[in-house]
C-alpha cells in the first residue's frame, strides 16, 4: 500500500495521459485568450487563459502541484504556487505554468503570445522562491559545455561560435529589448554578432534557439523565473544548454530572496532547474514564426501546439469541433 509520503512513479501510460492533459490545457488557454487578442486588456486575457487551463488540469490523472505559477510578479490572475491540480488518482507530478506568456503581445495583437506549461516528476522542478527574475543563457546542444554566466558576453560569443563551428559575425543572438539590456545589446553588436530584440517573450526566444529552422544561436539576458523553469524543461529534453542565476530587479525582491536564505550568486544548470524527466507544451495565441494563432472555421477551431519531450519535438494541429456540429 502506498504511504502518504511515498511518491507514485510516473509510468509510460501516465506520461501519455499527462501529455494529453498538457496539450488540452495549453490549447484551451490559447483559445480562451485568443478572444482577447487585440483588445488591450492584459488582465482579462490572462484571466481567461488561467481559467481555461485550471479547468483542463482538473482532469489530469493523479495529483499535480503547481511549483511555479505566474502572476505574482505582475499581480496578474494566476495558478498559484502550491495549488493542487488533478483528479487525485494516479502519479504525483509537478507543473510550471504560464497560461499566457506574452500578455502584452496578446493585448496588442503582436506575434509571440503563447500558452505554456511544463510537467516534471514530483520534486524535480526548481522553485525560485520569491525570485521573479533570473539571468539566463540558452544554447543548442553543441555549445552546452561552452557557457558560463560569469563570462563577459564577448567571451560567451567567442566560445559559442567555436562550439557551433561559426564565426562571431555569423551568430544571431536573441535578447529582449528591455532598458536593463541596453549595454548588453551594445556589447553584443560591437563584438560583431547580430541581435534579434523582441519586446519580450524569452520562452519563445529560447525555443527559437532549440528549433533549427528559426536561425537563432543563443539567448542572453534577464527574464522571468517561471519562464526560466519552463524553458529548462524544453532545453533539457532536447539536450541543449542553459544556465540561470537569480537577478532581482527591485530592492524588495533582493531582500525577499536573502530572507528566504537563497543565494544571489549561485548559477543553476539546466539539470538543476529541472532535475529529471520533464516535458514542455506551448500553443500559439497571437501567431508568429514559432506557432500560428488559433483558426476558427465552420464547425470548430484549430490550434497549433509544440510538445517537446525527451529528444522529440512534435508539432500538433488539433481541431476541436463545436458541440452543435458534433
Ligand atoms: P508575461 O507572460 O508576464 O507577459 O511575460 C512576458 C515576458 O516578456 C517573459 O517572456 C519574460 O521572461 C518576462 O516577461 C520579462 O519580464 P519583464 O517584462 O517584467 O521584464
Amino acid at each position: 500500500m502506498q504511504s502518504q509520503d511515498e511518491i507514485a512513479p510516473v509510468n509510460r501510460g501516465d506520461i501519455h495521459a499527462l501529455e494529453a492533459v498538457a496539450l488540452e490545457a495549453t490549447r484551451s488557454a490559447a483559445i480562451a485568450s485568443y478572444e482577447w487578442v487585440g483588445r488591450y486588456d492584459q488582465d482579462a486575457a490572462d484571466a481567461a487563459a488561467t481559467r481555461a487551463m485550471r479547468e483542463a488540469l482538473a482532469a489530469a490523472p493523479g495529483r499535480g502541484t503547481v511549483v511555479i505559477g505566474e502572476g505574482e510578479k505582475d499581480d496578474a490572475p494566476m495558478l498559484f504556487n502550491g495549488e493542487v491540480v488533478g483528479n487525485g488518482s494516479g502519479p504525483e507530478f509537478d507543473i510550471a505554468v504560464d497560461p499566457l506568456e506574452g500578455t502584452s503581445f496578446c493585448a496588442k495583437d503582436l506575434p509571440g503570445a503563447l500558452a505554456t506549461i511544463a510537467f516534471g516528476q514530483r520534486g524535480t522542478l526548481w522553485s525560485p522562491g520569491p525570485g521573479f527574475y533570473m539571468d539566463k543563457i540558452v544554447v543548442p546542444p553543441e555549445a552546452k559545455h561552452s557557457i558560463d554566466l560569469d563570462d563577459p558576453p564577448e567571451q560567451t560569443l567567442i566560445k559559442v561560435a567555436k562550439a557551433l563551428g561559426k564565426q562571431v559575425d555569423d551568430l544571431r543572438v536573441m535578447i529582449m529589448d528591455k532598458p536593463r539590456h541596453k549595454k548588453l545589446i551594445e556589447r553584443v553588436v560591437q563584438a560583431g554578432a547580430s541581435v534579434q530584440t523582441p519586446a519580450g517573450g524569452d520562452v519563445g526566444g529560447s525555443l527559437a534557439v532549440l528549433l533549427p529552422t528559426l536561425d537563432v544561436d543563443l539567448l542572453l539576458g534577464v527574464g522571468g523565473t517561471p519562464e526560466g523553469v519552463m524553458t529548462a524543461a524544453a532545453v533539457g529534453a532536447l539536450g541543449g544548454g542553459m544556465l540561470g542565476r537569480l537577478a532581482p530587479q527591485r530592492d524588495e525582491e533582493t531582500d525577499a530572496i536573502r530572507a528566504a536564505g537563497m543565494s544571489l550568486d549561485r548559477i543553476y544548470s539546466c539539470d538543476e532547474l529541472v532535475a529529471g524527466d520533464a516535458f514542455f507544451v506551448a500553443t500559439g495565441v497571437s501567431g508568429g514564426n514559432l506557432l500560428g494563432r488559433p483558426q476558427t472555421h465552420v464547425g470548430g477551431t484549430t490550434a497549433e501546439s509544440l510538445l517537446i519531450s525527451r529528444n522529440q519535438i512534435r508539432r500538433i494541429a488539433h481541431t476541436t469541433f463545436d458541440e452543435a456540429a458534433g
